[in-house]
C-alpha cells in the first residue's frame, strides 16, 4: 500500500484497558467454569489482551487450557481482503469443550464468525466469543460477541496487540493511526 501512516492520539489509556479488563473477567468468570474450558485467542491482534484475561482469571480460580489460532484477513494495510483462511490452527482437542475465543477486534465480522463456526466444525459444544474493541458500523456479517470491552467509531487503530504492517503492537494503550501529511 502506498499510503503512510503514523501514530496519532490515545483513544483509549492503559487504565482504561485495566480496568474494563477486570470487568470484563467478572461478567465472564461464570462461563469458564466447565471441566474442558478452553481459551483461544486469534492471533496475532489477541496475544496481550488473552494475557491480560487469564492472569485476572486465575485470581479467580480459572485454569483454562490456553491455545492460539492464526487467522489472516487483512494484507499489510489497512483494508480486509474480505476472506479469512487459517495459516497455523490449533493443536488442543476442542471436542466437548467450552471454548472462549479471544479477538482483539469486531469489525466486519468476518474473522470471529469463521473461527466460531471452525471450533463447532471441530466439535466444540459451546463456543463465546469475546473481543477487546468493537466497530459496528463496520459490520458485514451479521456478528455480535458475547463480551465486549469498548464500543469505538470507525477508525482504524492500533496498540495493546493491535498492529498496523506489524507495527505498534506493543504500546499499552489504544491509539488512532492517521495518514501522514
Ligand atoms: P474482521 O474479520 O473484519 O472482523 O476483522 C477482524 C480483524 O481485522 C481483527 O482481528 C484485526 O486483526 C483486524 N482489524 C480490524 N480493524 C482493525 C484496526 O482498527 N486495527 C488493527 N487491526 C484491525
Ligand atoms: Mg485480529
Amino acid at each position: 500500500m502506498s499510503e503512510q501512516y503514523v501514530l496519532g492520539d490515545v483513544l483509549i489509556s492503559a487504565e482504561d484497558i485495566s480496568r474494563r479488563v477486570d470487568e470484563m473477567v467478572t461478567e465472564m468468570e461464570s462461563h469458564c467454569r466447565a471441566e474442558h474450558f478452553v481459551m483461544i485467542g486469534i492471533l496475532r491482534g489477541s496475544f496481550m489482551f488473552l494475557a491480560d484475561l487469564v492472569r485476572d482469571l486465575y485470581q479467580h480460580g480459572v485454569h483454562p487450557r490456553i491455545d492460539f489460532i492464526t487467522l489472516e484477513s487483512y494484507g499489510s494495510g489497512t483494508v480486509s481482503s474480505g476472506n479469512v483462511k487459517v495459516t497455523k490452527d490449533i493443536t488442543v482437542d476442542v471436542k466437548d469443550a467450552e471454548v472462549l475465543l479471544i479477538d482483539d477486534i469486531l469489525d466486519s465480522g468476518r474473522t470471529l464468525a469463521f473461527a466460531s463456526e471452525l471450533m463447532l466444525q471441530k466439535g466444540a459444544k459451546r463456543v463465546l466469543t469475546c473481543t477487546l474493541l468493537d466497530k459496528p458500523e463496520r459490520r458485514v456479517v451479521p456478528v455480535k460477541a458475547d463480551f465486549t470491552g469498548f464500543t469505538i467509531p470507525d477508525e482504524f487503530v492500533v496498540g495493546y496487540g493491535l498492529d498496523y504492517d506489524s507495527r505498534y503492537g506493543e504500546l499499552p494503550y489504544i491509539a488512532r493511526v492517521v495518514l501522514k501529511a
